[in-house]
């Protein structure tokens, strides 16, 4: 009988770990010989660990299972898929899973993320195979088709970024992998890496043929020790199998890729500073332009792409751009795979075509907080997202959706509060986060983020607090346009958004507000 019990990092905080070793034990006793497999998680976090069987009825879910229930489940006959109070039932009817619309992550959880012949079993280098027999340009028609957007946060259109570095005139051009994941509430490039890193090795490997790249390097946040082992395991029986290196399947064409270890700065998931860290030095961001696509690593064109964007290309290549460009609404194509955390009943991964509403995603999915309490306000795109209130749930996720409402989709993390929450509290962590990761290269970031801390408690504390608000918002003003990259440009965004939404947890009475 085949056992699925997850190697997913969340899961073995969990006691996936233990939950494997008893299994095994158990099983031993018995004399019952299991075949164990180690896959990447569901998503489904709140039943985690989540241990299948094989049956004749489909793969049957158990969980959450602790070490303690394992003698029951063997007493139970759960090898057979029988009943116990942990039973779930088929896993692919499970309502969370069942509507959802997994495109990137629709081998996540289902397959050995680190064996070859099952990723090729389940639709595996499909895509690259494509690639192989087509020419660059076409490869980036076919990106530009999909309408795939970065999905690191900042939505720029891939093909374009793709076409300008397949333009640029270089002997040695560069794919790199933005895996600096390091937004509060986002996992959805870990669960990628630990879940499924074949389909990242592939969607690099089918960039390089793109754009005409023979060297990737992954850089990887340095928190994140279970997907760099999966990785290079991956790699390893990429290249084994000639999947990876000089001559691609007998292609003539080659690409070469390593796992670079990031040391844990925020700022390095900025991609010019991601760029000066691969090279050795400190990661201070650079002055845009020139745009790493024309001179990124090492001075040279360089595609620099988040983890989910590479990993959603090997599908685009396999089913074509227009079989992903029909999902999604206006111009947010495709999917995008929601990190739902913080205070919420069902926490985990929902990947959804765009067009679902927060409301959807919190209350459907989510089940509403896990306190029981209403759910107050999001955040929405990490620490440098906006806060919304319940009147803006009903905004469709939808890059253009959110922008009209001053607030950003980024990486498609979203963090619930309860009533219990006090704002003013948040606004004054957003200050505080980009005071410690500012890399102190301009003023309005470095000093801003400090000075906007000590204005803020100045508020808190009711000190002039009319003339401390109209500073505020001068200092945000500062701060939006005249920082250099993202982190103080857009610590504004979850300061003002919680200023503006939440008025009362800032002092302001409904008479000052009218
Ligand atoms: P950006 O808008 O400056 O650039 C987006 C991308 O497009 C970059 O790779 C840039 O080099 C490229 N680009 C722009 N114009 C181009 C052109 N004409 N040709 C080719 N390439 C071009 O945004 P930035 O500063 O790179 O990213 C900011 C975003 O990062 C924010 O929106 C935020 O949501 C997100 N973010 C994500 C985090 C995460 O953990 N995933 C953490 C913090 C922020
Ligand atoms: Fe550095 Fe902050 Fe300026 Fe970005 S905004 S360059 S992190 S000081």
């Amino acid at each position: 009988t085949t056992v699925y019990v997850p190697r997913d990092s969340s899961a073995l905080s969990l006691g996936a770990e233990r939950v494997a070793a008893a299994i095994r034990g158990e099983a031993a006793k018995r004399n019952i010989s299991v075949d164990l497999v180690r896959n990447g998680s569901r998503g489904l976090y709140w039943l985690e660990p989540l241990v299948e069987v094989v049956t004749d009825r489909g793969r049957i879910a158990y969980g959450p299972v602790r070490v303690g229930d394992v003698p029951s489940l063997f007493e139970a006959d759960f090898l057979q898929g029988g009943s116990h109070p942990l039973c779930l039932g088929p896993t692919d009817d499970l309502w969370y899973l069942k509507n959802q619309e997994r495109l990137t992550f629709a081998r996540v959880g289902i397959t050995d993320p680190v064996s070859l012949d099952d990723y090729l079993a389940h639709d595996g280098y499909r895509g690259l195979r494509r690639a192989l027999e087509m020419a660059p340009s076409a490869i980036v028609d076919e990106v530009t088709t999909s309408g795939l957007r970065g999905r690191g946060g900042a939505a720029f259109p891939t093909g374009i970024k793709w076409r300008t570095v397949l333009n640029a005139v270089s002997d040695t051009k560069y794919i790199v992998c933005n895996a600096d994941e390091g937004d509060s509430g986002t996992f959805s490039d870990r669960m990628i890496m630990e879940g499924d890193p074949f389909v990242l090795i592939e969607g690099m490997t089918i960039a390089g043929l793109a754009v005409g790249a023979t060297q990737g390097y992954i850089y990887l946040r340095v928190e994140y020790p279970h997907a760099h082992r999966a990785l290079n395991e991956a790699i390893g029986a990429a290249y084994r199998a000639g999947y990876l290196g000089k001559d691609i399947l007998g292609s003539g064409k080659s690409f070469d890729l390593e796992v670079r270890l990031g040391a844990g700065a925020y700022v390095c998931g900025e991609e010019t500073s991601l760029l000066e860290s691969l090279e050795g030095k400190r990661g201070l961001v650079r002055f845009k332009p020139p745009l790493p696509a024309v001179e990124g690593l090492f001075g040279r064109p360089t595609v620099i792409n988040n983890v989910i964007s590479l990993a959603s290309v090997p599908i685009i290549l396999d089913k074509g751009g227009e079989y992903y460009r029909d999902f999604g609404m206006g111009r947010s194509r495709g999917t995008l795979p929601i990190q739902l955390a913080g205070n919420i009943k069902y926490p985990g991964l929902i990947e959804k075509a765009f067009g679902v509403t927060l409301r959807e995603v919190l209350y459907d999915y989510g089940g509403g907080s896990a306190t029981g309490r209403p759910i107050r306000a999001v955040q929405v795109g990490g620490p440098l997202g906006a806060y919304l209130p319940e009147s803006q749930f009903d905004t469709p996720l939808d890059y253009e959706a959110f922008s009209a409402i001053w607030a950003v989709l980024g990486h498609g993390g979203i963090v619930a509060f309860d009533d219990t929450v006090d704002m003013a509290r948040m606004a004054r962590y957003g200050m505080e986060f980009c005071a410690i990761e500012s890399c102190g290269k301009c003023t309005p970031c470095r000093i801003g983020s400090t000075r906007g801390v000590e204005v803020i408690d100045k508020i808190i504390r009711g000190v002039d607090r009319e003339k401390n608000i109209a500073l505020l918002r001068d200092l945000s003003d500062t701060m939006l346009n005249g920082s250099l990259c993202a982190l103080g440009g857009m610590t504004p965004y979850p300061v003002l958004s919680a200023l503006n939404h939440f008025p009362e947890d800032f002092g302001i009475s409904a008479a000052e507000r009218a």
